[in-house]
């Protein structure tokens, strides 16, 4: 047997008991490490007084413990008074037991970075871009002139010999349309802005997934019909869709395997930036397939360009569906196991009255 005592003295991120009050019941090593403070200092204090949390989630914490529901409040800065406040991940879920009982688990941000691998564009993922599409540019002329040369020779060729120059063609067409890829990535617009039903744009996609490349696919929707309008770029958001969903459909097997869309309205998830400024992206968007998961090797880095597992991928898809969601101000995270890979989108709620026009 396990000593329970002992698991809560050894989880290394912060955690606190509260009591159906708000107090707090008890702290672990390292929230007593957090807080400064000793477990004693620390027992029943009401915990927001202690923690100064930078978001409002009264309101969903009070839910989540009615509920009896966890609540995850992600990039929110967490202040204990006496030093600068730290962006971290708060987790609340209800600890059986004391009614109303509730365990908060904070992870601070780098751990949390770490642990769920959340991932924005990086500017040297955009340079990485940008070098690409400098190459594209440059190598796409001589190429024309190389299918060009190659088809004019064709004219006077023996059988044998035109099998030559066709390998020519098609190869040089191969580099070019994968050129095309490139140079359209690093032409993406700026989104256009406007409020977007997200059910519609999912729709568009199973029903072009299913008859495209997902045609082995079943695509289950689960959508919360409540959910309000996004604020988005509707072809853009397709675009998102479609990469994740063909991604589902490559990794899984060819006899067929499941995805299941999945959107929900979470109050109190926000973004928050360098510059400090904090958005709110209550809208979650989740593409959840049953193949193989991630490879593990390339985990981290799925997000970057040209980074594939597939001998044929370029690598562009999730770098891509990162940049357009990236734009939108909105948030993609990871995670993944066998059987069970959630790519999930957190959107921002287009505003609530017509904006007036200018
Ligand atoms: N749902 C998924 N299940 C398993 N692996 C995935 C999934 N989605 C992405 N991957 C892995 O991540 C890699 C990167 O995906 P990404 O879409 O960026 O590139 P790609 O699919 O290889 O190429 P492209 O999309 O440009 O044709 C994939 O090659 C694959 O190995
Ligand atoms: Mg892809």
């Amino acid at each position: 047997m396990i000593d329970e005592a002992a698991i809560w003295g050894a989880l290394p991120v912060p955690g606190l008991v509260l009591d159906a009050e708000d107090r707090i019941a008890s702290a672990n090593p390292a929230a007593e490490n957090f807080f400064n403070a000793s477990e004693r200092a620390l027992l029943g204090a009401p915990v927001w007084d202690r923690l100064m949390v930078d978001a409002p989630m009264e309101e969903s914490f009070r839910r989540a413990r009615e509920n009896g529901t966890p609540l995850f409040v992600n990039d929110v800065d967490v202040g204990t008074g006496d030093r600068p406040p730290m962006q971290c991940n708060l987790q609340i879920a209800p600890l059986g037991g004391p009614a109303g009982a509730m365990i908060l688990v904070i992870s601070p941000r780098e751990l949390a970075g770490r642990l769920t691998k959340s991932h924005s564009v990086k500017s040297a993922a955009k340079s990485a871009i940008g070098m690409a599409e400098m190459l594209a540019h440059e190598i796409k002329n001589p190429l024309a002139g190389i299918t060009g040369a190659a088809q004019l020779l064709s004219m006077n060729l023996s059988k044998d010999d035109l099998e030559l120059t066709d390998l020519i063609v098609a190869e040089t067409r191969r580099i070019l349309k994968l050129l095309e890829q490139v140079e359209q990535f690093g032409n993406t617009r700026p989104p256009t802005m406007q409020p977007v039903n997200v059910h519609d744009v999912l729709d568009r996609a199973r029903r072009s997934a299913l008859l495209g490349f997902g045609a082995h696919m079943k695509i289950v929707e689960d959508y919360d019909p409540s959910l309000p309008l996004a604020q988005g770029d509707p072809d853009q958001l397709l675009q998102v869709i479609l990469n994740l969903l063909k991604n589902a459909s490559e990794a899984s097997d060819p006899a067929g395997g499941t995805v299941r869309l999945h959107t929900y309205y979470e109050h109190s998830f926000r973004l928050r930036r360098a510059d400090g400024d904090g958005q709110s992206l209550p809208l979650q968007i989740e593409v959840i397939d049953d193949g193989p998961g991630l490879p593990a090797d390339l985990e981290g880095d799925i997000f970057d360009p040209f980074v594939s597992g597939r001998e044929n991928g370029t690598g562009l898809g999730l770098a891509l569906v990162s940049k357009i969601v990236s734009d939108h101000g909105g948030w993609i995270s990871v995670s993944s196991a066998p059987g069970r890979t959630v790519f999930r989108i957190s959107l921002p709620r287009a505003p609530r009255e017509p904006k007036e026009t200018r």
